[in-house]
């Protein structure tokens, strides 16, 4: 079996409205993520799902609970140190793209290299091999407003692979694109994840895109009711 990047055990967490008014938003997830896995997230809205990502992904802390990445307990981290961790070994993709709109393509791709530590020439070089990789050669400079949806998602590919994490987060990626080019992102991660091993835990409530990941994870009320290997 291939290594275990990331464990989650226990986590809890709540979110405190008003004194009387409490939010269990996670109560109590356990889950390992092995290299190379492709595991969608489903279940209802409201069931925990971007929370869950957002701990994972170091964006947020839990109330309780362990979290190690490739073996290191980030549970005590404190907040410049975590921040370290996630620009290297986390990727994120987000439904609204999330790209800076004054930048170029090619530009906010070596930004996020810039983050997580690499040198000039190296993000210069792996931005330039991953946009091409994504089909984006001749869009490199470009700004996200002169790119479509589906363009402006490759991009956000690009920026969440360039430091070469551990595991890429992606919320809803597909949310807002048309079912043909959902596809066609759905197509891509599984092509890095076949040619490059990438590990990748994507949430969404589209079955036409859960049905393409391996595994499945099913949330319900802030826990994991079911995980299983797609035949
Ligand atoms: N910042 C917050 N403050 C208060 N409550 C929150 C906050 N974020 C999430 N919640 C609550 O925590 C619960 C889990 O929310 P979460 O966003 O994780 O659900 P989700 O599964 O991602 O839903 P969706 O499918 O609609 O995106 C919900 O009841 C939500 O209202
Ligand atoms: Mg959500």
């Amino acid at each position: 079996m291939n290594k275990i990047v990331f464990e989650a055990k226990n986590i809890h967490k709540s979110y405190r409205m008003s004194k009387r008014n409490i939010v269990q938003a996670l109560s109590g997830v356990d889950i390992e993520v092995r290299q190379g896995d492709f595991v969608a997230i489903v279940g209802p809205s409201g069931c925990g799902k971007s929370t869950l990502m957002h701990i994972l992904g170091l964006l947020d802390r839990p109330d309780e609970g362990i979290l190690k990445i490739d073996g290191q307990d980030l549970s005590h981290l404190k907040e410049k140190k975590a921040y370290r961790i996630r620009a290297k070994k986390i990727g994120f993709i987000f439904q609204g793209f999330n790209l800076i709109p004054t930048l170029t393509a090619f530009e906010n791709v070596l930004l996020a290299g810039k983050y997580g530590g690499m040198k000039l020439i190296d993000r210069k070089e792996r931005a330039t091999e991953l946009l091409a990789i994504l089909g984006l050669e001749d869009r490199m400079h470009h700004k996200p407003n002169e790119l479509s949806g589906g363009q402006q998602q490759r991009v956000a590919i690009a920026r969440a692979l360039v430091n070469n994490p551990s595991l890429i987060l992606a919320d809803e990626p597909t949310g807002e694109l048309d079912s043909k080019t959902s596809l066609e992102i759905m197509s891509i991660l599984k092509k890095l994840n076949k040619d490059e091993n990438k590990t990748f835990m994507i949430v969404t409530h589209n079955l036409e895109v859960a049905k393409e990941c391996r595994r499945i994870v099913k949330m319900e009320d802030g826990r994991i009711v079911a995980d299983s290997m797609r035949k």
